[in-house]
C-alpha cells in the first residue's frame, strides 16, 4: 500500500485516483475547483465515465479515497504525487502550461521528506526537467524528490477498463529507482512496463496520439477519394485491416477526430517541431484533413437538401466527441451545429449523456429528450456520434415521423442498403 496524492480530478485524474485506491492504496485527490471537490464529497460525479461512480463510492466508503482543495492534506504525507491537470491549447497552438506550473509550485511548497512526483498530464518534451527546476525553486531545504513521466493512454468512455488493462505502462525518469517504484504501483495490472528517460516517455505519448490521429485523417482522405471515384471506404478499411502491419481497428472514416487530446496534441507537436527546425508537414496535414471533414460534411448536407440548409429543420444525433462520454471539447458537433445555424437551419439535437454540457456550449440549440423527438418533422437527420442506442432505433418510425427523408451518417454506422430500403435518402462518408 502506498500513499498517493493526485493533483487534478478531471477525466484522467479522477479515474486514475479511483483505480489506484481500488488497488489498495490510500489516495488523496487535490483540485483547485472547490465546487468540484464539494460535489465529489457529496458522492456526485463531475463527469460521466462508465463504472467511475461505483468505484469512487466503494473506495470512499472503504476510507481509501478522499477529496480536498487543501494541498497540506495530500502532499506532505504522499510517497507519490501525480500531476493530472489540464494542458489545453494556448492561443498560438502551443500547450498552455500554466496549470502544470501552478501545480508544480504548490507541490514544491508542500513537499515533506522524500517524494516521487509523477507527471501524468500530456506535456511537451522537456517538461519533466522544467518541473524538476520549478519544484527546486519552491521547496524548502532538506526535502528530496524525483520527477517521473508516466503518460496516460486511457480512452474516455472506457477509462476505468483502460487504466486497469493497459496495453503498456510508460515510465520515464533520470532516476531509475524512482521509475521502478512507480512501476511497482502498476504491478498488479500485469502489463508490459516500458522504462525510458524523461524526454523519451514524453515523446511516446505525443507520437502515439499523432499516429492515431494520422490513421483517422489518412482514411478520411481515402474516403474523399472513394466518394469521388465510386468506391466504398468501409470495405476498403476492412480489406486493409487483414494486413497485420496495418492498425485496422482505427481506420474509421467519418467527420474526423475531436476531443481534448488529438486536436491539441497534434497541434502542439507541429509547433514544437517547428520551434526546433524540424519540418512539421505531416502533422499539419493531419490537422488540415481533419478540419476539411467537418466542412465537407456540412457542404454535403446542404447539397443533398437542394443547395442550402436555409429554412430546413435538421436533427442531430450525438454531440459528444465520441460515444460513452459527456465530453464535448473540440467535438465536431460544435462546428457542424454552428455552420448549420449560420446557414439558416433550425437545429434540434439529442445526445445520451452530453446534454448538460451542450446547454452550456451551444446555448441556442434546442435539446430533445430522445432521438425520436429530435427527428420528428425534420428534413434531415445527421448522425454525429455513434452511441450504441442509435444502432437499433425503429428507423421505420423515424422515417414516418420526419418531414423529409434525408439521413446523413457522419460515422458510417448504418447499412446503406437497409436505410434505402426503409425509404431514406442515405449518405455516409466515403461510400455511395
Ligand atoms: N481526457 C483524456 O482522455 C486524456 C487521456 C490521456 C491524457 N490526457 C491528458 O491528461 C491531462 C488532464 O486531462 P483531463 O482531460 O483530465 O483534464 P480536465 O480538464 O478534465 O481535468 C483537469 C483538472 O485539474 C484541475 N486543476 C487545474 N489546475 C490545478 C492545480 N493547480 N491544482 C489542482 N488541480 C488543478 C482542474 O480543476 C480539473 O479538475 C491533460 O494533459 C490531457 O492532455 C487526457
Amino acid at each position: 500500500m502506498s500513499k498517493i496524492c493526485v493533483v487534478g480530478t478531471g477525466y484522467v485524474g479522477l479515474p486514475a485516483a479511483a483505480c489506484f485506491a481500488d488497488l489498495g492504496n490510500d489516495v488523496v485527490c487535490v483540485d483547485v475547483v472547490a465546487a468540484k471537490v464539494e460535489q465529489l464529497r457529496r458522492g456526485e460525479m463531475p463527469i460521466y465515465e462508465p463504472g467511475l461512480e461505483e468505484m469512487v463510492h466503494r473506495n470512499v466508503k472503504a476510507g481509501r479515497l478522499y477529496f480536498t482543495t487543501d494541498y497540506t492534506k495530500g502532499i506532505p504525507e504522499a510517497d507519490f504525487v501525480f500531476i493530472a491537470v489540464g494542458t489545453p491549447e494556448a492561443p498560438d497552438g502551443h500547450t498552455d502550461m500554466s496549470y502544470v506550473e501552478s501545480a508544480a509550485k504548490s507541490i514544491g511548497q508542500h513537499l515533506h521528506g522524500h517524494t516521487i512526483i509523477v507527471n501524468k498530464s500530456t506535456v511537451p518534451i522537456g517538461t519533466g526537467d522544467w518541473v524538476h527546476g520549478l519544484i527546486a525553486e519552491h521547496t524548502t531545504e532538506g526535502q528530496t524528490y524525483a520527477v517521473v513521466s508516466n503518460p496516460e493512454f486511457m480512452r474516455e468512455g472506457q477509462a476505468m477498463f483502460d487504466f486497469l488493462n493497459p496495453d503498456r505502462v510508460v515510465i520515464g525518469s533520470a532516476d531509475r529507482s524512482a521509475a521502478e517504484e512507480v512501476g511497482r504501483l502498476y504491478e498488479p495490472l500485469n502489463a508490459p512496463i516500458v522504462i525510458t528517460d524523461l524526454r523519451t516517455a514524453e515523446m511516446i505519448k505525443y507520437a502515439s496520439n499523432a499516429i492515431l490521429a494520422n490513421y483517422i485523417s489518412f482514411i478520411n482522405q481515402i474516403a474523399l477519394m472513394c466518394e469521388a471515384l465510386g468506391a466504398d471506404v468501409k470495405q476498403v478499411a476492412q480489406g486493409m485491416a487483414y494486413d497485420k502491419r496495418i492498425a485496422g481497428q482505427f481506420l474509421n472514416a467519418g467527420i474526423g477526430y475531436g476531443g481534448s487530446c488529438f486536436p491539441k496534441d497534434v497541434k502542439s507537436l507541429a509547433m514544437v517541431a517547428n520551434d526546433h527546425n524540424v519540418d512539421p508537414t505531416l502533422f499539419r496535414s493531419i490537422i488540415e484533413v481533419n478540419n476539411v471533414m467537418r466542412q465537407f460534411f456540412v457542404n454535403k448536407v446542404a447539397k443533398l437538401l437542394g443547395g442550402s440548409v436555409k429554412g430546413k429543420e435538421i436533427a442531430i444525433w450525438g454531440l459528444s466527441f465520441k460515444p460513452n462520454t459527456d465530453d464535448m471539447r473540440e467535438a465536431p458537433s460544435l462546428d457542424i451545429v454552428k455552420a448549420l445555424q449560420d446557414g439558416g437551419a433550425t437545429v434540434r439535437a439529442y445526445d445520451p449523456m452530453a446534454m448538460d454540457v451542450a446547454r452550456r456550449l451551444l446555448p441556442g440549440l434546442t435539446l430533445c429528450t430522445d432521438a425520436y423527438e429530435a427527428a420528428a418533422s425534420a428534413d434531415a437527420v445527421l448522425l454525429l456520434t455513434e452511441w450504441n442506442e442509435f444502432k437499433q432505433l425503429d428507423m421505420e418510425r423515424i422515417k414516418s415521423e420526419m418531414r423529409g427523408n434525408l439521413l446523413v451518417d457522419g460515422r458510417n454506422l448504418y447499412d446503406p442498403a437497409e436505410m434505402r430500403e426503409v425509404g431514406f435518402t442515405y449518405a455516409g462518408v466515403g461510400r455511395n
